[in-house]
């Protein structure tokens, strides 16, 4: 198969894509770069950095499968995809547990003051007077989004002692019954923010989440709180952000590993201030899930090549029939 590859991948499944097949590799692209490459392409695999526009997709008339090596869809538009009848595979499941360990480490990192205690003991200050934080039991976790990402945080949440609560778009009493089995408390957002020691995102991206924290929900979070965005830039308002970090009566701090501008130059509109935590969209960046990942593209490639030579053979063997 002919591929464009746009984002980095796991180097064996890449090693393995371009021994068996025709690749052309553009990580990370512009749109513009990507549309001049796409050309002849039957395929694109690709991740979170790159816009895989119509633009891009109109440049590539040969194009028949996207494979999404990750979860996310907002980087891509359905509508324009399902009209050109071009088949699209994403793989959520392994970078759900990376995703859900990293929020813990931004969690352990905004009540520990890990990174402060860092930074000055690069310089030689021993700040241990100010570093007095707070332990994550007993504490309770909101989680914005109980889907496949947080209800694994909700699972770590439980096993690290805190009381969990979270929300979900669609509320059903038999969804909350099969969440209430594993200990976790589905209530509505309102309840999460105004509870919550420590809350979470973890929605998608799309019209109706875009702008979901803004200053109104950021006002009627708990005093004292911290909070964590793990799942993209858009769904938390940075500028709402910053007046409240900067406020300081309700968040503590909040830790961040989307932004509303991502990618190499950009810098986060709150990296002055010094209670916020900023990483560049690692979530699902672990050797662990980018493996499986990469065995996944891997399969569904295969799979796409061996349906089209079966769909090839029985044309011809219709073909032969009339
Ligand atoms: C995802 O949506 O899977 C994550 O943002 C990871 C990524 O694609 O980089």
């Amino acid at each position: 198969m002919r591929i464009l590859v746009a984002s980095q991948l796991d180097p064996t499944a890449l090693l393995q894509l371009q021994r068996d097949h025709d690749v052309r590799a553009v990580i990370g692209g512009s749109e513009d770069a990507l549309a001049a490459a796409v050309g002849d392409r039957e395929a694109i695999v690709f991740r979170s950095g790159v816009t895989i526009s119509n633009d891009v997709l109109a440049a590539g008339p040969n194009l028949r499968l996207l494979v999404r090596a990750g979860s996310g869809l907002d980087n891509l538009d359905l509508d324009y995809v399902r009209s050109r009848g071009i088949t699209l595979h994403r793989i959520p499941g392994p970078g759900a547990q990376a995703v859900a360990e990293l929020t813990f480490g931004l969690m352990i990192c905004l009540a520990r003051g890990i990174l402060r205690g860092d930074r000055n003991l690069r310089e030689g200050h021993w700040i241990k007077s100010e570093l007095v934080g707070y332990n994550l039991t007993g504490k309770t976790l909101g989680i914005v989004g109980l889907g496949s990402i947080g209800s694994r945080v909700a699972a770590l949440g439980a096993a690290w002692g805190m009381r969990t609560i979270g929300c979900v778009a669609h509320y059903s009493a038999e969804r909350a019954e099969r969440l209430a089995e594993r200990g976790f408390n589905l209530v509505d957002l309102g309840t999460v923010l105004e509870e919550g020691d420590f809350v979470t995102v973890h929605v998608p991206l799309d019209e109706t989440t875009r702008g979901l924290i803004g200053r109104a929900e950021l006002a009627r979070m708990k005093p004292g709180s911290y909070l964590v965005n793990a799942a993209r830039g858009g769904v938390v308002d940075e500028g709402a952000l910053f007046e409240a970090l900067v406020d300081g009566s309700r968040l503590k701090g909040a830790a961040l590993d989307v932004h509303a501008n991502e990618g190499e130059g950009r810098v986060s509109p709150l990296v002055g201030l010094p209670n916020v935590v900023l990483t560049p969209h690692i979530g699902a960046t672990t050797v662990d899930a980018q493996r499986e990942i990469g065995r996944e593209v891997i399969r569904l490639i295969e799979g796409h090549e061996a349906e089209s030579r079966q769909g090839r053979m029985a044309q011809v063997a219709g073909a032969a029939d009339e």
